[in-house]
């Protein structure tokens, strides 16, 4: 089953309620990054919590150890269930956020590959895959591929087998929902749901993704 991550990128707390309370029924996760929490403040996790849905925090970490693992203790205790971290900072950073995710009793992901066109400047092919070596060997739960890229995503799961692959770029990018369905985890979609004038009617058409 390939489940539906709402990235809710919305600017205020309002927006994000009313996103999450028409869409909440179709969803299987919540996604939010700095768009929102620098929009409405951490604290937007607590009110998001009463969907009763896994939130992930998508801050991208990208810094030293010690201040990857600060970072990620205020995300766990604000009550996120999983973060999502650069790889390319090293296994020591990576490692900070893994542990801390796993001493709270939730899963850090690694972003291996991004799914804009700029992302192949520096993380195309070849650097994805020792980032998603690097994901494995700190005992990460799962890697962020691009939905943009499924060619791209079949070599990144040779690397982590059974591990999570989140996979965001479908629909606004420009992926396809039926192509990369079958190969991933999780399907993260923000722009095609939330500016949507029917966000509950597009959440369900992508719910779908779970027969795929
Ligand atoms: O609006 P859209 O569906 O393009 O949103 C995709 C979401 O996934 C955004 O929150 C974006 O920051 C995030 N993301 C991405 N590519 C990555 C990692 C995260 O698009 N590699």
């Amino acid at each position: 089953m390939t489940e539906l991550m709402l990235a809710l990128d919305v600017l205020t707390r309002a927006e994000a309620m009313d996103i999450a309370e028409k869409t909440y029924p179709y969803i299987d996760a919540i996604k939010i990054g700095y768009p929102l929490v620098l929009g409405s403040g951490l604290s937007v996790a607590r009110d998001l919590a009463e969907f009763d849905l896994p939130l992930i925090a998508d801050f991208k970490v990208a810094d030293i150890p010690n201040t990857n693992r600060l970072i990620a203790e205020h995300v766990f205790e604000a009550g996120f269930s999983g973060i999502i971290t650069q790889g390319f900072t090293g296994r020591d950073s990576v490692s900070a956020c893994v542990d801390v995710a796993h001493n709270a009793g939730g899963k850090c992901y690694v972003v291996t590959e991004m799914s804009h066109p700029g992302a192949l400047d520096f993380m195309g092919e070849g650097v994805a895959e020792r980032l998603a070596e690097l994901a494995v060997e700190c005992n990460a739960d799962g890697i962020i591929a691009p939905a943009t890229r499924p060619e791209r995503v079949k070599a990144l799961r040779q690397i982590i087998g059974s591990k999570k692959i989140l996979s965001p770029g479908v629909g606004a990018q420009g992926g396809s929902a039926e192509e990369i369905a079958p190969l991933i985890d999780s399907m993260i979609v923000g722009r095609s749901i939330y500016n949507s004038e029917d966000p509950a009617k597009a959440a369900q058409s992508y719910s779908c993704v779970r027969d795929l």
